[in-house]
């Protein structure tokens, strides 16, 4: 074993980096024979020097983030900072300075993945970040390494803990959506400005990375379209009950029937109890995985928190320790497919659509017409009356976003139709 260590710097000491620094401590010689060489804690940037952080020498700590970076002997980089910037230029003068980078930025990653790989691949190094998307659970390295030779055509999954967490205290306690966001807020689950998750931006950052890695392709942020969850009400719940579903917030990345295109979508769906995702509850995640060769593979765990996150961290740093001892460096971004996203409008599913309508008669052959207009065929409807007003709930057949959407339109015209209560997307049948 090579006994001179390879020094990590370390940017961000907070929920994750502060579990990095521990373990790297505690598992020192464990990760040393692992990798070939020890690691050693050359530096530790944050933002509040004075703060007491266990276990950290505090010669170690510094604000100054560039000049860490900056200093030519480290040889990686963990950036667990988060954000945009300083994140960004921070991780592109590692690169310059000869470092490599493991980093848990889903939204840097998301927005500006490429040009981070194309300056990781200019100046030979690596750019690793399992800890991006749902947490410990091995994801990236799976669907870019153990399933190379695979075709992947489809990954659905719940990939944020915090809107899991809320979704599945409303369908086991009937609780409305604010009750169960409040309930979450104090547990710790939620963050106190909770738009990040239950409004979707960060699984629709999930989302990008992993219709990326899967598809072979570029897929932006912009690409992925994104409805959060906040309209989810405990009357969505009691019909996905009625249809044997529940309700999950879903990043779908999908490659159309054809092969020629892709989608990327976070929206909440209903889904049915016997689907494996179903079955996630609390704050876990998991992400559901269908391919050519491999069939469905299912990743399951805690997407989220200082720990699990750090085991993905520490993964990646043995990885790119041993390909630094090697001289070589792991798999860089895999674009060559280029496919083209598609828009929202071409995405073909199953709706569960959820009218208040005039209770008369031939109110549900006039619905029944528009959804025939616009080609979406219906597979079920329940008719329930109260005192001359009607709902009415119409579950169809797969169609696309688009046509769906002049159903809709169209229904909101018809005099009979007082309003849309609810349209739910249904998916993993
Ligand atoms: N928390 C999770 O469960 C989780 C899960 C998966 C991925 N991630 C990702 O991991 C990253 C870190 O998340 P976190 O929860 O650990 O965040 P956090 O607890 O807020 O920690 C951020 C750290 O960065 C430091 N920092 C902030 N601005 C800085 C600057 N300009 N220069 C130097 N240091 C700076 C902070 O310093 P102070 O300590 O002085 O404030 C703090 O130590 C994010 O990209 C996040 O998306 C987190």
């Amino acid at each position: 074993m090579r006994t001179r260590p390879l020094k990590v710097a370390l940017l961000g000491c907070g929920v994750v980096g502060s579990e990095v620094a521990r373990i790297m401590t505690t598992h020192a010689d464990d990760l040393a024979a692992r990798i070939g060489a020890p690691v050693e804690l050359a530096g530790v940037a944050v933002r509040r020097p004075a703060k007491v952080r266990a276990g950290i020498d505090p010669a170690l700590v510094t604000t100054d983030a560039t000049a860490l970076v900056k200093r030519g002997d480290i040889d990686v980089v963990v950036e667990v900072i988060g954000g945009i910037e300083p994140a960004r230029t921070l991780i592109a003068t590692a690169f310059e300075h000869g470092a490599s980078v493991v980093s848990a930025n889903k939204a840097l990653l998301a927005q500006d993945g490429a040009a981070l790989h194309a300056a990781a691949g200019e100046h030979g190094r690596d750019l690793y970040y399992e800890a991006a998307v749902a947490g410990a659970i091995p994801l990236i390295r799976p669907l870019r390494e153990s399933l190379a030779g695979d075709k992947v055509n489809r990954v659905l999954g719940i990939v944020n803990g915090t809107t899991n967490f809320i979704l599945d205290k409303m369908d086991s306690t009937g609780a409305g959506y604010q009750e169960a966001l409040d309930e979450a807020t104090a547990l710790g689950y939620a963050e106190a400005d909770p738009t990040a998750d239950v409004e979707g931006f960060d699984a629709a950052a999930k989302a990008a990375i992993l219709a990326g890695i899967a598809f072979h392709t570029r897929v932006r942020l912009d690409d992925v379209y994104r409805e959060g969850m906040t309209e989810v009400t405990a009357a969505d719940f009691a019909s996905a009950k009625e249809m044997g579903c529940t309700i999950k917030l879903l990043a779908i990345c999908e490659r159309a029937a054809d092969g020629a295109s892709v989608t990327a979508r976070v929206h909440p769906a209903m889904i049915p109890l016997s689907h494996p995702l179903a079955s996630v509850r609390g704050a876990y995640n998991a992400v559901f995985v269908e391919s050519d060769a491999a069939g469905q593979l299912m990743f399951y765990g805690p997407g989220a928190g200082g720990s699990p996150t750090a085991s993905a961290v520490l993964g990646d740093l043995v990885a790119v320790c041993r390909n630094r001892l090697n001289g070589t460096t792991g798999p860089g971004e895999s674009a060559y497919a280029a496919l083209p996203v598609s828009p929202m409008g071409d995405v073909v599913t199953r709706y569960h659509i959820s009218l208040d309508v005039a209770d008369k008669p031939g109110v549900l052959a006039q619905v029944a017409t528009v959804f025939a207009e616009h080609g979406v065929s219906i597979d079920t409807v329940r008719q329930q009356g109260k005192d001359g007003e009607a709902s009415l709930v119409v579950v169809t057949h797969r169609a696309s976003d688009a046509a769906l959407t002049g159903t809709v339109e169209a229904l909101r015209s018809l005099d009979t139709v007082r309003g849309v209560a609810s349209i739910m997307r249904v998916e993993g049948e």
